[in-house]
């Protein structure tokens, strides 16, 4: 048991994968999951993030399933509203289809689309202003953490935001600490090194924000069914964004059951 008060979050990031048939299998194995598991309502909150010509088929896939799952955008528009932006997906289009929920600044955005600082916060404040939940993703590469920068690096990225988001809106936030270098590695951090950046995240937040105390932290970076369980320990570890693993039904519903038993 963790001790913690605030509910865990489980959130599949199925990144640019699987096919159709194979997401509409995925759905049908977790919903299965979930009806022979027993995680009960409220212990966890579980959410899958498929690409976003699926957005739609997802939610309505998972209407009935019998334990809530939430479907989560992989990222928005920089832009607001609605106009003449070939490509992009506002945040106000997501909330006009009920999908209320986006992940922002994850890594391979930042590093391969050029999501700079500006841009996250840009997206965020566009989120939030069209009332979206937000999973922010945070984290330092391997050069930056052998540099002893991590701590800095990773406090600059909600530094980044702060100033686009106003006390109350924090409520609306769920931060993602996801080491780049344990990202699809097989690399996880140790669970003292991420209780450790948690904690010191948590630390800032409650400088900047009367939530910060109540803010979910989640991990990412190789979270699997075999190492959720002493993640799911860790007193500022409230959840994992987990890649690879959610691929699998059965692994991530176990990853959600590990979180839900810590509560
Ligand atoms: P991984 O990805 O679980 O495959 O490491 C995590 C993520 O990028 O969100």
């Amino acid at each position: 048991m963790s001790g913690s008060t605030i509910t865990p979050w489980v959130v599949g990031n199925w990144k640019m994968n699987p096919m159709q048939a194979n997401a509409q299998q995925l759905i049908i194995d977790l919903k299965q999951q979930l009806k022979a598991g027993d995680i009960l309502a409220g212990t966890c909150r579980i959410g899958v993030a498929p690409v976003s010509i699926a957005l739609l088929t997802t939610k309505a896939q998972l209407e009935d399933a019998t334990v809530e799952v939430m479907t989560v955008a992989q990222d928005v528009s920089r832009v607001a509203g609605t106009g003449a932006y070939t490509g992009e997906v506002s945040a106000e289009l997501l909330k006009d289809s009920q999908i209320d929920y986006v992940l922002i600044g994850h890594s391979e955005r930042r590093e391969i689309f050029a999501d700079t600082a500006s841009v996250v916060a840009e997206k965020v404040k566009n989120a939030l202003s069209a009332g979206l939940h937000i999973i922010y993703c945070v984290g330092e590469s391997l050069e930056q953490r052998e540099a002893g920068q991590a701590e800095q690096v990773v406090l600059q990225q909600i530094c980044d935001i702060s100033v686009v988001v106003n006390a109350e809106q924090w409520s609306n936030i769920t931060v993602a600490y996801e080491p780049i270098w344990a990202i699809g590695t097989g690399k996880t951090a140790s669970p003292e090194d991420a209780q450790s950046m948690h904690a010191k995240i948590r630390q800032g937040l409650t400088q900047i924000t009367p939530f910060g105390a109540n803010t979910a932290i989640l991990y990412g970076g190789s979270v699997k069914a075999e190492n959720a369980v002493e993640l799911a320990a860790c007193p500022d570890i409230n959840g994992a964004l987990v890649g690879g693993a959610s691929l699998n039904a059965e692994s991530f519903y176990q990853i959600a059951h590990a979180f839900a038993q810590s509560k």
